[in-house]
């Protein structure tokens, strides 16, 4: 059986596009014939289901708290991309404990088997919660953007998750880009603020244009993969989509999924 990749789609700041991409990338991998779950991961203030026009009936919250299985809180989307909703409006929620945590990575192991991907779109930032996710998920996919906070937020948590986590590879995706080789000059700079570090390697994924009609829609989360398939930016996600699917963002782990998430749990996590 080959194992399900669990990728974190991650940043050091918010609003970069993480759920965004989430959601369209999910539907391009969907459309290659993979089977995709998301895991909406801002807990507390979740809403990527939003985009689905589907209310959630059970969420992550209820999972953890023994009321239902992961599969039934499954909302299912374009492509038939699959979506676990995350808890909203519990503050409770917002930090994930260590127990917690192992919970919620054995529910999410009753789907190892069932599917190609797990997507977790984190609410981003330097939380223990979402440092754990990320380490869990084995690999991460960092969002950079032309905003200079994002950039400088972005080697902040590059360089936590690797003196923290251990982790030495990471994949970039360059997102709201306005000209033409902006993503590479941002990559560049990102290195330069990181320094020299053999260990480390940063993986150029792709890059996203700003999309005017995205940034002026009302509705804050649209797949463009459906409703504009040919525009600039759903082919640089169904390219994005094509350079992930080629080649892990780093090593496998021995054993797949499962084993990986129980490891980290057992080693306490962070
Ligand atoms: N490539 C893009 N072009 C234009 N707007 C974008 C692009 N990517 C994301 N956005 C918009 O930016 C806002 C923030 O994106 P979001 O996915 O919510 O960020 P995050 O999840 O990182 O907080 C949303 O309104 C989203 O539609
Ligand atoms: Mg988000």
């Amino acid at each position: 059986m080959k194992p399900a990749r669990v990728i974190a789609l991650a940043s050091g700041k918010g609003g970069v596009g993480k759920s965004f991409l989430t959601l369209n990338l999910a539907e391009a991998l969907a459309r290659m014939g993979r089977r995709v779950v998301i895991l909406d991961a801002d807990f507390g203030l979740a809403n990527i289901e939003l985009l689905t026009g589907q209310q959630p009936e059970k969420t992550i919250s209820d999972v953890l708290a023994g009321k239902c299985t992961v599969s039934e809180t499954l909302i299912t989307g374009a492509e038939g991309v699959q979506l676990i909703p995350g808890g909203r409006g519990k503050p409770e929620d917002a930090e994930l404990c260590h127990g917690r945590m192992s919970g919620l990575i054995h529910a999410i192991d009753q789907l190892a088997g069932e599917i190609d991907y797990l997507l977790i779109d984190t609410s981003g930032g330097l939380s223990p919660t979402d440092l754990q996710l990320a380490q869990a998920a084995g690999e991460v996919m960092v969002v950079l953007t032309p905003d200079p906070v994002a950039q400088a937020d972005a080697a902040d948590y590059i360089r936590s998750l690797r003196n923290f986590c251990g982790i030495q590879q990471f994949g970039i995706v360059t997102n709201m880009i306005k000209r033409q080789r902006e993503g590479h000059a941002l990559m560049e700079a990102l290195q330069e603020k990181l320094g020299f570090d053999q260990d480390l390697v940063l993986r150029h994924c792709g890059q996203v244009p700003f999309d005017q009609d995205i940034a002026k829609s009302s509705v804050n989360y649209q797949t463009i993969m459906q409703s504009r398939p040919d525009s600039r930016a759903a082919r640089s996600l169904q390219l994005l989509a094509e350079t992930l699917d080629r080649r892990r963002l780093s090593r496998a782990v021995p054993g797949g999924m499962t084993f990986f998430l129980e490891q980290t749990v057992c080693a306490g996590g962070i």
